[in-house]
């Protein structure tokens, strides 16, 4: 059982001060939520300014060719959300008079905003009560109910547990408890939520509820010698200029190309 007022007794004095939490504006917000999904906050929150600062809205960031949008993405990982962003922020120009929508379902319909994300834009820009389920929030609550949920049980907990009108300043502090105390190996010693946490009162017993249950991430595959550190090469090498596709690996380049995060031009390939 989850005491809304023990974790925000417990949270809102010690809320982690984080660059986009004193901002409201919705791209910005999106921009941090999309850089949040697979990179920790601490290696956020400087590429967050950078990236904001280049484009403040999102008729800006639509302006621009995507190799322009890459560069400012390089060396966060997983391109293909800087390039879901890049699309994103044209048809908010085309569709939505160049605003983000307050509407979960039209949020839904943008590419790269997926359940999460499109929550944590109605909760943390436009202060909406619903419940957001990161990973962080996932594990407290697969934890405190003491079994592996279903995304839609998770949801609806979620949603149930946010005090009126305390949206936003809740999904933050549940976010940090889960960030600070409720980690893969929790802290249970401090936890408010010790003695009501059905896993930690029932001594915590294998399996570990969180794991497997709705939103709860699964440790990342390996980086070194993946796919994915060679991708993140060739995407490097094209940042500077474009390169003859001989150089790289063709199964590596082919895949980038599918996904249209390079362009090729005859033999030489390049940012699009
Ligand atoms: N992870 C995802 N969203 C976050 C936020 N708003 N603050 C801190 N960590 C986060």
């Amino acid at each position: 059982m989850i005491d809304p007022d023990a974790v925000l007794a417990w949270g809102a004095p010690r809320m982690r001060d984080l660059p986009w939490r004193g901002d409201r504006d919705p791209w910005r917000i999106l921009v941090s939520e999309v850089m949040l999904q697979q990179t920790r906050a601490e290696r956020v929150v400087e590429r967050w300014h950078g990236f904001v600062r280049a484009f403040p809205s999102p008729a800006d960031c639509a302006a621009v060719p995507l190799g322009d949008v890459l560069r400012l993405w390089q060396g966060l990982g997983y391109p293909r959300r800087a390039r879901d962003l890049h699309t994103t922020a044209g048809i908010v120009g085309a569709e939505h008079g160049g605003s983000l929508p307050d509407d979960l379902g039209a949020l839904l319909a943008l590419p790269g905003i997926g359940p999460y994300t499109a929550r944590a834009v109605l909760a943390f820009a436009f202060e909406r009560d619903v419940g957001v389920v990161d990973t962080n929030i996932a594990r407290i609550l697969a934890r405190t109910s003491g079994e592996r949920l279903t995304p839609k049980h998770a949801q609806a907990q979620a949603d149930a547990l946010v005090p009126p009108g305390r949206g936003w300043i809740w999904n933050q502090v549940v976010m940090d408890l889960g960030a600070l105390l409720c980690r893969p190996r929790p802290r249970c010693g401090d936890c408010p939520l010790a003695t009501r946490c059905a896993w930690n009162v029932a001594g915590h017993p294998d399996p570990d509820p969180a794991s497997g249950s709705a939103g709860v991430s699964t440790t990342q595959a390996r980086f070194a010698g993946s796919d994915r550190q060679r991708r993140g090469e060739v995407m490097r090498a094209l940042a500077d200029r474009p390169r003859d596709a001989d150089e790289f690996d063709g199964r590596i380049v082919d895949g980038l190309v599918r996904d249209g995060l390079v362009t090729a031009d005859g033999r030489m390939i390049r940012l699009p």
